[in-house]
């Protein structure tokens, strides 16, 4: 699968350990966020990579902020992004296999390397199990209509 990250200044500690990840389970990667800490702003992040996914240059994206919490927001205001703003592994399965999120949202001042890896490993390798998950997300997509 194809991922593209993106992150802020708050985010760029945890670059490298998505990436890693990512690459070692056998994914593309491709990296669209910022490459040093001098402050930015986490919606135009958010904006290149998401478009990347609607415009389906990649598969899923991860964006990386201070606590994910901006990004999400960010994310989830883009038609066709389902964003998932995860702390550890069970939301990231479950953000895959029943809210089908093609975005991945984590905080770089909230966790580690480790638990980082844990989240995007999960992330990665959880599928949507579709059936009363499908009509959920068809509602998701009418909310974006209206
Ligand atoms: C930047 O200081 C910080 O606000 C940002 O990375 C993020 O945490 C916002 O949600």
């Amino acid at each position: 699968m194809k991922f593209v990250i993106g992150n802020d200044h708050g985010g760029i500690d945890l670059v490298d350990a998505v990436k890693e990840e990512l690459e070692a389970l056998g994914h593309d990667v491709m990296w669209v966020g910022t490459k040093d800490k001098e402050s930015t702003d986490y919606p135009d992040w958010a904006k290149l990579a998401c478009e990347k996914v609607i415009d389906k240059e990649a598969d899923y994206a991860i964006l990386i902020c201070g606590t994910g919490v901006g990004m999400s927001i960010s994310a989830n205001k883009i038609k066709g992004i389902r964003a998932a703003c995860c702390s550890e592994p069970y939301s990231a399965r479950m953000g895959r296999q029943h809210n089908n999120a093609n975005c991945l949202c984590i905080g770089a001042r909230v966790i580690g390397n480790e638990l980082c890896k844990m989240i995007v490993r999960e992330f990665a390798n959880s599928d949507f199990q579709g059936g009363r998950h499908q009509r959920r997300v068809d509602k998701i997509k009418k909310l974006e209509e209206n």
